[in-house]
């Protein structure tokens, strides 16, 4: 009997069919995997392999065809309406492919949002989102709108909103999609501090094979089906909390401020 940590969450042989015009579409099969704290899992895999669907499936942003998601040891489909409202906004963030900013809304209004939907206080408001936009290098940015920004800074307001609340796992699709090679180095990295120092579990889906050495875990979708590519060498409690040797040191002196786009 081991003392794994209960996963934050798990895919249990989960699928997803889409069925368009008669067609059938296949888009994650029998998908199993764990996510636990303290993980950086890159998910990498072609164009149309599957990587969004399943993100969603594991944010409960949709329902598998069969199988199970659990969160936290409870099935996601067992969630009623409050309990899903909860978890995206307390036990979840997710950085969508589209950002998904409210384009009304300055970059600092946009990642204070959700701060302000969860009652959290106007000093630490104010506090805790300046220093999530000086994290991913905007807090010079901070007053303009989302339309006055380029994709890659728009991309990072939404990785800053997605962390602001420090939720115990993050998902995020394409997180670098739209940053050259520098600034997605540098929000890996991020990533990857956050992950060591906060003991929160990272999910970012990638085409780009060059960070793959960031992460702990790497799997990979092909046509549905997911395999792992890497994942640590020991699930030992005692292991659990040491960096794999493997694993490239962050530069915390360094802040990804200094990255442009
Ligand atoms: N809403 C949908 N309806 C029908 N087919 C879909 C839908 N969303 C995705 N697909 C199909 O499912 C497969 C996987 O898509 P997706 O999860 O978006 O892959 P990826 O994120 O890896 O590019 C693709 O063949 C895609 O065309
Ligand atoms: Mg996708």
């Amino acid at each position: 009997m081991t003392n794994r940590p209960v996963p934050l969450i798990s895919a249990i042989e989960a699928s997803r069919v889409y069925r368009l015009s008669g067609e059938e579409i296949h888009a994650v099969r029998q998908a199993s995997l764990d996510i636990l704290p303290g993980r950086f899992i890159a998910l990498v895999g072609r164009s149309g392999s599957g990587k969004t669907t399943l993100l969603n499936l594991l944010a409960g942003l949709d329902r598998p065809t069969s199988g199970q998601v659990l969160f936290e040891g409870r099935d996601l489909a067992r969630f009623g309406e409050r309990d899903l409202v909860e978890l995206r906004r307390h036990r979840l963030g997710f950085v969508f492919q589209s950002f998904g900013l409210l384009p009304l809304l300055s970059a600092y209004e946009n990642v204070e949002l959700p701060l302000r939907i969860a009652g959290v206080d106007a000093k630490a408001r104010s506090s805790r989102t300046s220093e999530v936009l000086e994290m991913v290098g905007l807090l010079r940015r901070a007053r303009h709108r989302p339309y006055e920004l380029s994709g890659g800074e728009q991309q990072r307001v939404a990785i800053a909103r997605a962390v602001a609340l420090k939720p115990p796992v993050i998902l995020a699709d394409e997180p670098t999609g739209e940053l050259d090679s520098t600034n997605a180095h540098a929000i890996f990295s991020l990533f990857q501090e956050m992950v060591h120092r906060d003991r929160l579990a990272i999910v970012a889906t990638t085409h780009d094979q060059t960070l793959l050495d960031l992460a702990d875990e790497v799997h990979e979708m092909h046509d549905g089906s997911i395999r792992s590519l890497r994942t640590l060498a020991s699930d030992s409690p005692d292991e659990m909390f040491k960096p794999p040797a493997s694993r490239k040191t962050v530069d915390a002196t360094k802040p990804v401020g200094t990255v442009r786009s």
